[in-house]
């Protein structure tokens, strides 16, 4: 099978194509990747030299990019590219409403053109919303949409743009909206690895607010293996949520555990003021597990220890992206102050 990745030289979509071309080394793999500051091609190094695997450098927004490389015999699309980090959609909305919405369609309307390509489009639990304080709900495929950042506001729309090729149009889409993800080649602007990278280089953890807010962790593998399931069993037309825990984690209870495991005491922490909308998130991964059969198989205890074994482990992967994203929230700080 030849298989459009979209997005592959980000965090998730670099997983992927390592945890696919493991199991599945008879396929193709296209990475079309804008090379965005998210990317970083030495996370596919070690593929270079794999003749199932090919990287084309290219814009989703851009129509006949794409419509080069979907007229190229893909049969399957994986959908990840996308901005995806909340506070810098607060910095430039607009930026995510091109890649998000409108490179979204792009690719959606040339699956169309180029004989109704399967679509499996990666979404997050972010779409839903938040959750209160104290409240047992868990968000599942039944749940309305309530986005409350830009971010989310975009990939909701995705979302609807997807669901709406499927229903006009036919197009045999899926949709995955996961919780989030932890794993190797995370970009250090995110909350665990900017931990972890702080503690290794003896800074303070910041944490936003209060460290409050919940989360539901799901290590980035486990994400893998539930798209590969959706893929491959998943009924066409339908939306699975994916999580990973059986019980969320509060930031603050997070951040202790990582002290924990990497020998540091609570004296590293530091809070800081929280963003705006900050949400809480707790993802229902029970359709998935009852239709289909998947689960995760990482405890969030597990998960970070290979996590932060592996980030010990390739300080030249992240120390250039670690510079980039403390030069950004310094500048965040400043703005917010003003
Ligand atoms: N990270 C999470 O915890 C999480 C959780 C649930 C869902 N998701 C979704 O999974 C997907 C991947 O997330 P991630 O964390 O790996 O993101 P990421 O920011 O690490 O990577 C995004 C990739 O998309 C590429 N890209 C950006 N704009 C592009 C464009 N216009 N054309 C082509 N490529 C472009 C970037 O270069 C980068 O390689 C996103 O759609 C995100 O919404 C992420």
């Amino acid at each position: 099978m030849k298989i459009l990745v979209t997005g592959g030289s980000g965090f998730i979509g670099s997983n992927f194509i390592h945890y696919w071309l493991s199991r599945h080394p008879d396929d193709e793999i296209i990475n079309f990747d804008k090379l965005t500051y998210a990317a970083n091609p030495e996370s596919l190094k070690d593929l270079e030299s794999n003749s199932h695997y090919q990287f084309v450098q290219g814009d989703i927004c851009d129509e006949s990019a794409v419509d080069s490389v979907m007229s190229s015999g893909v049969e399957l699309v994986v959908h990840f590219a996308a901005e995806s980090h909340v506070d810098r959609s607060i910095d430039d909305p607009l930026l995510f409403v091109k890649t998000n919405v409108i490179g979204t369609y792009t690719l959606l309307n040339s699956a169309k053109k180029h004989g109704n390509i399967r679509f499996h489009h990666i979404s997050t639990d972010e779409v839903f919303g938040s959750i209160d304080f104290g409240s047992n709900l868990q968000f599942s495929e039944e749940t309305p949409y309530d986005p409350s950042s830009p971010y989310s506001a975009s990939k909701a729309s995705s979302d609807h743009f997807v669901r709406s090729f499927g229903k006009t149009f036919g197009l045999p889409i899926t949709i995955t909206n996961c919780s989030n993800n932890y794993g190797p080649y995370m970009n250090p602007e995110k909350m665990i690895p900017r931990m972890i990278t702080n503690i290794i280089d003896g800074k303070k953890v910041p944490v936003y607010g209060k460290g409050e807010n919940f989360r539901d962790w799901l290590y980035v593998t486990d994400h893998c293996s539930a798209i590969e399931t959706v893929v491959n069993k998943g009924k066409i037309g339908e939306t699975y949520c994916i999580g990973g825990l059986k019980e969320t984690s509060t930031n603050i209870d997070l951040v202790k555990r990582v002290l924990n495991l990497m020998g540091k005491d609570e004296s590293q922490i530091e809070f800081v003021t929280d963003r705006p909308a900050h949400d809480n998130y707790a993802v229902s991964w029970e359709k998935l597990h009852n239709e289909l059969g998947w689960e995760p198989q990482e405890t969030l205890d597990s998960g970070l220890q290979k996590m932060i074994k592996w980030y010990q482990e390739n300080e030249a992967w992240w120390r250039e992206a670690k510079t980039e994203a403390e030069a950004f929230y310094q500048r965040l700080a400043a703005s917010r102050q003003k």
